[in-house]
């Protein structure tokens, strides 16, 4: 974007002057925004909000930092209390790089200041660096996620998909900066995308900077940025077993470092095709997790259940059965647990685990909920 485009747009200090006073006037109370800023509240909060709505996030971020109130805590926890607090949020890749960088900041004793510096950090991409430089430490940065791409794509009418509008916005988004105060700027611009400048029906009549808006002037603002083109979700399908012991225990096993879902607890399961016997898919998770076949009992079918996994749509079949004859030997990625003991709210469990479990009768650990009626302005 030249600067031409963008002054086809109003004088840059008038959008920014615009942007601001409705922000000061109509900006949400979130935990995260009390003043002064805490870097280390602002930097949890911008990891969990990448893919997750706000009102989500509210309370998973509340007890997240009540148990980790520090970045030196965060360093010090083991992380599997991190992903057991971090259960159904999703792409959990997050909680483990946020454990990484936590380490890694807390022995260069802090957090660094600027965006390159946050930049080396594991997890932190141009995104999430120019925003805790920006919001936490006043930098002068522009920062462009999918609310700001949305809101410069409408104002400038940048053209493309959203991956070709977003990489626009990020030359476009520089040149609106106002001097000194790119931290509130740039959270203005993602609070309209989120409350305003919304994908479908914007609400135009209600956003300060319409009048510098060129799809606005066209009618056309739901145009920008173009729809992207539809890829099919690659489908998966998985088998899991509920193995129980005679005294009610279910065996659980850890998913493996590099794999999707990494560390999260759930039922043993494996890839069975669709096409599978119930026989065949039970010893395919048995043989996946080196479990001696004639140990399980008659099996049950179960039903399934289906989750979508960072763009992969994954069914579960699931099984029942009574483990009979000897226990496996203990591993570090096996363990016997008895739902009712309270043992499984110290593990990470995804939601497709949850669901799988609340389909065996089993109630999975309360997972934080905000009623809405508390926060009724989010979105
Ligand atoms: N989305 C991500 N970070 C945000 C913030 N700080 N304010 C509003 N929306 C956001």
């Amino acid at each position: 974007m030249t600067r031409a485009g963008c002054a086809k747009a109003g004088r840059v200090s008038d959008v920014a002057q615009a942007l601001l006073a409705w922000f000061a006037a109509n900006r949400r109370d979130l935990p995260w925004r009390a003043e002064p800023r805490d870097p280390y509240r602002v930097w949890i909060s911008e990891v969990m909000l990448q893919q997750t709505r706000v009102d989500v996030v509210v309370p998973y971020f509340d007890r997240f930092v009540g148990r980790f109130p520090t970045l030196q805590a965060l360093a010090k926890a083991d992380l599997e209390q991190v992903l057991a607090l971090w259960s159904g949020l999703g792409y959990y890749a997050r909680a483990r790089n946020l454990h990484r960088a936590a380490q890694a900041a807390a022995a260069l004793g802090g957090l660094p200041h600027t965006a390159a510096a946050l930049g080396e950090l594991p997890g932190f991409g141009p995104y999430t660096a120019a925003a805790v430089a920006s919001l936490a430490f006043g930098e002068q940065v522009a920062l462009v996620d999918g609310n700001v791409a949305r809101v410069l794509a409408r104002i400038l009418r940048l053209p493309g998909d959203p991956a070709q509008a977003r990489a626009a916005a990020w030359e476009a988004a520089p040149t609106l900066l106002p001097r000194g105060r790119a931290g509130q700027f740039n959270e203005a611009l993602m609070e309209l995308g989120a409350t305003v400048c919304t994908p479908r029906a914007p609400a135009c009549p209600r956003c300060p900077v319409a009048a510098f808006c060129q799809a606005r002037e066209r009618g056309d603002p739901e145009a920008f940025p173009a729809p992207k083109q539809k890829r099919e979700r690659p489908q998966l399908s998985w088998a899991a077993l509920a193995l129980r012991r005679s005294d009610g225990a279910l065996l659980f096993a850890r998913r493996p470092d590099g794999d999707l879902l990494a560390g999260l607890w759930e039922l043993p399961s494996a890839a069975a095709p669709e096409r599978a016997t119930a026989l065949e898919a039970a010893a395919l998770v048995l043989a996946h997790h080196q479990l001696r076949t004639s140990a399980a009992g008659a099996l049950r079918a179960l039903g399934s259940v289906a989750q979508t996994l960072t763009h992969r749509h994954v069914t579960l079949r699931l099984f029942a059965a009574a483990w009979k004859g000897a226990l496996p030997k203990a591993r570090e990625s096996l363990r016997w647990i008895e739902p009712a003991s309270g043992d499984l709210a110290g593990l990470g469990i995804s939601s497709l685990a949850a669901k799988a479990l609340r389909a065996c009768g089993v109630v999975p650990p309360a997972r934080p909920v905000r009623a809405s009626a508390q926060l009724p302005l989010l979105r």
